[in-house]
Formats: C-alpha cells, structure tokens, sequence
C-alpha cells in the first residue's frame, strides 16, 4: 500500500486530502508544519509528499530541500494557494514532481496522485530492470565487477557493439580490461561468429607487421616464398584488435589510415584492391594526444580511430569492483591449484581495497594467483598480501590525528572516504541490517539512507 505524507498547517485542508484519498486505499499520515514533517520522514518511508507551500512562515522550499535529503528520490506533489505559483515553479526546478492549485477537485487530485504514483512505480521497475540487465551483461562481457564505472564501459559495449562496422579506441592504463572490452564487443556484435583477430602493434618490427596486417604475394620480397593472406583479410567478416596502437611506425599509419578510409586493401606485391569487410577496434596504455604533441602519431589516423571512445577507468578510480574480483580469481585459482583457499579475511580485504593498483586487475589477479600457489589456508590474511599491499597502515588512511602531508589533502575526500569505511564496517557489523546500522552510527535513519545511497553502499531490493 503506497505510504502518502500530507504537509500543510491548515487541519480544514488536511482532513479534507485525507478523505478524499483514503477512499483509493493508501495509507496516510498527516503533519501541520516542517518540524513533524521532518520527524516523521525520518522514521517512515513515503511513496509521496503532498506539500503546502504556504507552512505558515517557514518556507515550504527550505522544507523540500530537506525532505530530499532525506530521501533524494522522493516524490513531491506541491499544493499552492492564490498568488504562490511563482514558488511552485521553483519548487518544480529543484525536483518536485508536479503542482495543483487550490481550490482543487477531489478528482483532480484523485488523478494527479494516482498518475504520480504509476510512474514512481514504473521509475523503480525500470532501475530494477536495469540492474538485472546490467548483470547479464557483465556476465555475457565475461567481466566481474559491480561498480557504476565499470558499468558504464559494459553500457558503452552494448551499444557500440550493435554498430557493427563501428571504429572504436579503447584507452586505459595497463592492465585495467582493455582486450577484454575488445573482445566483448566483437563477442556481443552480428558478428560475434567471425573471427576475431589480433595482434600486438609494438611487438614486430615495422616490415614484419606490415606484412603481417596486408599479406604478401609471391616474390613481393626476397623472402616471400608463398603467396601470405593478411589479417586484414582474414579477419573479413569479423573484427580486427590492433593492440598498443601507440607503437605503431608512424608510415604503417598511413597505411591504416587508407584502410579505414577506403575499407579496401592491397597485398605487398600485389596490384589488385581488395574490399575487406571489418571492424577495427584499436587499443593503447598511451595517452595518444601526447604522441601526437611528439609527432610520434598522425593526428588524422587518432580521429579516424576514436570514432567511439572507450576509457576503462584504473582499478583505484573502481574500488567497488576489488571485492567481487578477488572473489572471482579466488575460486578460479584455488580450484587450479587444488587449494582450501575460500576467503579473504576482513583486515586483508581492507588492506586491498585501500591499496593503489598501479598493474590493475591484472596485479591483482597475479597476487591472488601467487596466493593460492604458496598458501594452503582457508582464509587469505595480511600477512600473506605482498608487502607493497600490506605496507599501508589502515591506520594512516583513517586515523583523525593524521597529519597533513606537504603537498596538502583534499579534505571533503578524506572524510567522505573515513565515513564511507565507518559505514561499510559498521554494515558488516550489523549483517547490513539499516535500522541496526543507523543506532550504532548514532544517525537518524534517513540520514543514513541517505548516505547508503551516496556511497553506493547497499544495493535498493
Ligand atoms: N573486469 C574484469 N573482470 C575479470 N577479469 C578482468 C577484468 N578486467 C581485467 N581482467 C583480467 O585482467 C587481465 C588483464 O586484462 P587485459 O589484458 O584485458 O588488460 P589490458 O588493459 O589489455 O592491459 P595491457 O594494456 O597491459 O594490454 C586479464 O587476465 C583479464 O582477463
Ligand atoms: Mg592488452
């Protein structure tokens, strides 16, 4: 049953709302100024708030703007008097829903509230809906992780995906999932069935590559025996990955360049065109408007590439994502290698999560890996985390009495960091029970929904 708060100082007004609604069966709860309204916010969930702006002196908006504190969803309905509607406008910028005017028909109102209502439900079905795909789809793109960063990048290889032809330029620091992202696209894409190809930009010398990229015909060089198809070409139909693009000689760009452009291509030797019909994805760990700064990259060939970006963020910038990825390398190894290794216990986890990730995923995949090859304990501690992990005192991140480093802090982050590990701990503490949580962090419970939501620290359902 929907859960509707009635704010306005004038009792006539209230009864009169609560009768006419009660008659379509939700429950209804009633507050005269802000002061209740507040109190009872902070001990109820409401699907909708129908808000007098005139509350007396107190301002209705300063009401509003607290109420969303409270519940930054929440569902605002602003009743006005004669003469107020400027403020209900106002009141419509900062977020409230809709506005009616008094005096108003009780099926006007009936209506309003019911339509109001229908689409908060339809808002939530669609996050739920949402989240639930976003699943699938980290599963489909064979990539672990939780964190809105992270599903961003899967969103952006969904869609891209569909574009079959589509050029895209993967950036990221080593080892962030860079070929992974590429695979998936090929993977999620019409052409998922082709091949998929790829090579390694800044691993064969410049002659080697280009006849690796274009192929050969017979007698094109001393020592082209056979007649050699290229990748290009033998990746037709599906998709080309031209790894470390960055490392590519500045001539072979040229060339590349010419492929994008005319989808056609010539073998070394040869003199017939070739249509091909693939899609390049291309990926670097380097910042290529550097490269092309140092004339070490054609700047016409960097906007033919990035066509479609994709940044794939470091792990430390996704820290939401370590958790789930220790778990996953975890049972991969430890079945590997044979070992009782089931968990990792709560001070390592928060040594791990704290820590910077310079190698990304692909460190911590190898530690996780080196782990199960030398432990055979059940629960991973800090004692076995490489010292460059465990080295990092907790204490120093959280402690109040840290002192300030040279080079200054940013202190809105210290602290929204400090409160966001107090939170999770006292989470964990309470089996993620918010009532329970809310007591033993002396908060009022709206604010602490508040700040779950902020810190993406429990999940709606
Ligand atoms: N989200 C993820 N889920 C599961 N495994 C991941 C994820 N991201 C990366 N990995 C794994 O981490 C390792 C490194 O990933 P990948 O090779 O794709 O990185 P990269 O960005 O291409 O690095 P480099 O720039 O060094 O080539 C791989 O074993 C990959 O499977
Ligand atoms: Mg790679």
């Amino acid at each position: 049953m929907d859960k509707i708060l009635i704010v306005d100082d004038e009792t006539f007004i209230r009864e009169n709302l609560e009768r006419i609604l009660s008659e379509d069966g939700y429950q209804l709860y009633g507050a005269e100024g802000p002061i209740p309204a507040l109190q009872i916010s902070e001990q109820e969930e409401f699907d909708l708030v129908l808000l007098d702006l005139n509350l007396g002196t107190a301002s209705g908006l300063d009401l509003l703007k607290k109420l969303q504190t409270i519940d930054p969803n929440i569902l605002v309905i602003i009743i006005t008097g004669y003469g107020t509607v400027e403020t209900a406008v106002q009141a419509l910028k900062m977020g409230a829903y809709d506005y009616i005017k008094k005096p108003f028909k009780a099926d006007a109102i009936r209506l309003i509230v019911k339509l109001a209502l229908e689409r908060r439900s339809l808002q939530r079905e669609i996050r739920r809906l949402r989240r639930r795909s976003e699943t699938a789809l980290l599963e489909q793109a064979n990539m672990v992780g939780s964190s809105s960063e992270l599903l961003q990048v899967v969103r952006q290889v969904e869609d891209v995906a569909q574009h079959e032809t589509a050029t895209v330029l993967i950036t990221g620091e080593s080892g962030t999932g860079k070929e992974l992202v590429a695979r998936a696209i090929h993977n999620l894409s019409p052409r998922g069935k082709q091949p998929f190809i790829e090579i390694n930009c800044g691993s064969l010398p410049f002659s080697l590559l280009e006849s690796e990229l274009f192929g050969h015909e017979k007698g094109a060089f001393t020592d082209a025996h056979n007649r050699k198809i290229g990748l290009f070409e033998e990746a037709n139909g599906g998709t080309v990955f031209l790894d470390e693009i960055g490392e590519m000689d500045m001539s072979l760009q040229v060339k590349l360049l010419r492929v994008l452009e005319d989808r056609k291509i010539r073998r070394l030797g040869g003199n017939r065109n070739i249509d091909i019909d693939v899609r390049v994805i291309a990926a670097t760990n380097c910042d290529l408007s550097e490269a092309i700064k140092e004339k070490n990259f054609r700047e016409d060939l960097f906007y033919r590439l990035n066509v479609f970006p994709i940044f794939v963020p470091p792990l430390r910038e996704r820290r939401d994502d370590i958790p789930l990825l220790l778990d996953h390398f975890l049972s991969r190894y430890s079945r590997e290698f044979n070992r009782p290794l089931r968990e990792v216990s709560r001070d390592a986890l928060g040594l791990l999560s704290r820590y910077h990730w310079p190698g990304n995923v692909r460190e911590l995949r190898n530690m996780v890996e080196r782990i199960c090859i030398m432990h055979r304990d059940e629960v991973i501690t800090p004692q076995m985390l490489p010292r460059e992990v465990s080295g990092l005192e907790p204490r120093q991140q959280t402690d109040f009495s840290c002192t300030i480093p040279p080079e200054g802090l940013c202190l809105e982050a210290v602290v929204e960091n400090l409160e966001k590990e107090l939170i999770a701990q006292a989470l964990t503490l309470t089996s993620a029970n918010v009532a329970k949580t809310a007591r033993l962090l002396n908060l009022a419970r709206g604010t602490l929904r508040y700040k779950l939501e902020k810190y993406h620290l429990l999940d709606e359902d």
